[in-house]
């Protein structure tokens, strides 16, 4: 579906220039539950970035359904993000003057269609995430967990086939964090889901069909297995 070859990334700072990726190989089929996990500064965030089609890799390529990104210019790859891929922060990236649903729907502007059927199915994605009595909320009124909900709502909005989370759980509390991996696995399992979770926490591992290891901007490890049942 999405796949990195031999992509690396460099940071120019001035005189430096710094190496967030030397060399990367990997590609993320349908339906997989991966995470991505390694020390600090190891390339998580940039492999995620240029596996999302956010940016674009200094050598090697992305391919997107067995196209190359650098096919694309920036409009069309802004394109083909907002109907192939939903992003979740750490930070939760929710507008705190809008409420729950004018936040979902941000993503749905630009796109094709009435904007009555997006409201629809804003409802609908609230509800699933399980938000039916904080739609008109805005974010300073939600807990942290809930605020995650709303931004893994506004990620599915579009129906997107993949969904990319970077540290989706760095600001919650073990409990809540919990929550929003087993509502994950739950659009996973249930409505087919990829995500490609980038995280520190080692407990998310068990969850994971597939984990890659990144040490020093290379993949050490990248093993598939079948996720242990709960
Ligand atoms: N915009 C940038 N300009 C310069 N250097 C950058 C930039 N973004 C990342 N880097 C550097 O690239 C390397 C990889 O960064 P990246 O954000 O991918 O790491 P990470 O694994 O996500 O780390 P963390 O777990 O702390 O989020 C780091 O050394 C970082 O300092
Ligand atoms: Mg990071």
């Amino acid at each position: 579906m999405i796949s990195a070859v031999r992509v690396e990334k460099e940071y120019h700072l001035g005189e430096t220039i710094v190496r967030a990726l030397a060399g990367v190989s990997a590609e993320i089929e349908e339906g997989e539950f991966v995470v991505i996990i390694g020390p600090s500064g190891s390339g998580k965030s940039t492999l995620m970035h240029l596996l999302g089609a956010l940016d674009r890799p200094t050598r090697g390529s992305v391919l997107i359904d067995g196209k190359g990104i650098s096919m694309f210019d920036d409009y069309e790859l802004a394109a083909v993000r907002r109907n192939l891929i939903g992003f979740v922060f750490q930070t939760f990236n929710l507008i705190p003057t809008l409420d729950s649903l004018e936040n979902v729907l941000i993503p749905a502007q630009n796109s094709q269609g009435a904007l009555g059927a997006a409201e629809h199915r804003a409802i609908k994605l609230l509800k699933e995430v399980g938000l039916s009595d904080r739609m008109h909320h805005k974010p300073g009124e939600l807990s942290g967990g809930q605020r995650q909900r709303v931004a893994i709502a506004r990620a599915l909005i579009n129906n997107p086939k993949i969904i990319f989370a970077d540290e989706p759980t760095g600001n919650l509390d073990s409990a809540t964090g919990k929550q929003i991996i087993d509502l994950m696995k739950k659009l996973n399992k249930t409505d087919g889901k990829t995500f490609v979770i980038v995280t520190h926490d080692l407990g998310l591992l068990e969850h994971a069909t597939r984990e890659i290891h990144l040490f020093d901007g290379k993949i050490v490890k990248d093993v598939k297995r079948r996720a242990r049942e709960k």
